[in-house]
């Protein structure tokens, strides 16, 4: 892969999608995108509301993105797994920018559920299947070695662009 220009989106309402966002951003030198919701999603309140949104099928109201990832070769998006689906400030994202979004890989943060159905809302959401995708539970990320996952993510995804 020759010297391409990438962007990382992410949204993080506790830090785990955060850590591998900027560790992948590192890795592949790219300018960083992280959604931010109005609405407040601190504390357990944040957290069954969320839950209770997603119930509902709630929209979430973000900041307008300062980067467009049609600027960009490739873009990257991550996600922690709200009720086994995309978080809603993703999918505001996802709705907002043009599609079918330029090359693309995902990433996600789960407890442990949802992987299958988030990556595949991920893929309709964006219109195009992905170059790669990784998904990390927060008990993965809480121990050592995590970034041997990133890493190989990042090789995947060198490997499939031209
Ligand atoms: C509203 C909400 C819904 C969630 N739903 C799920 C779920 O369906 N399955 C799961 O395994 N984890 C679920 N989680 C846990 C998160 O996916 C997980 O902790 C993730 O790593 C959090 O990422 P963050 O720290 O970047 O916000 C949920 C968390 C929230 C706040």
């Amino acid at each position: 892969m020759s010297e391409i220009t990438c962007l990382v989106v992410y949204y993080s309402r506790t830090g785990y999608t955060k850590k591998v966002a900027e560790t992948i951003a590192g890795m592949l030198n790219c300018e960083v995108e992280a959604v931010v919701e109005k609405k407040d999603r601190g504390g357990a309140k944040g957290y069954f509301g969320g839950i209770k949104d997603m119930l509902f099928n709630k929209t979430a109201d973000i900041e307008k993105p300062r980067f467009d990832p049609s600027d960009y070769d490739l873009t990257i998006i991550g996600t922690p797994v709200w009720g086994n689906k995309v978080s809603l400030p993703v999918q505001s994202w996802f709705n907002s920018v043009r599609k079918p979004l330029p090359a693309s890989a995902f990433f996600l943060t789960t407890k442990f559920s949802g992987i299958e159905y988030t990556f595949q809302q991920m893929t309709e959401l964006s219109g195009r299947e992905p170059a790669a995708k990784l998904a990390l539970t927060d008990g993965r990320i809480k121990k050592e070695g995590w970034e041997k996952d990133v890493a190989e993510f990042v090789e995947k995804i060198r490997n499939k662009l031209p």
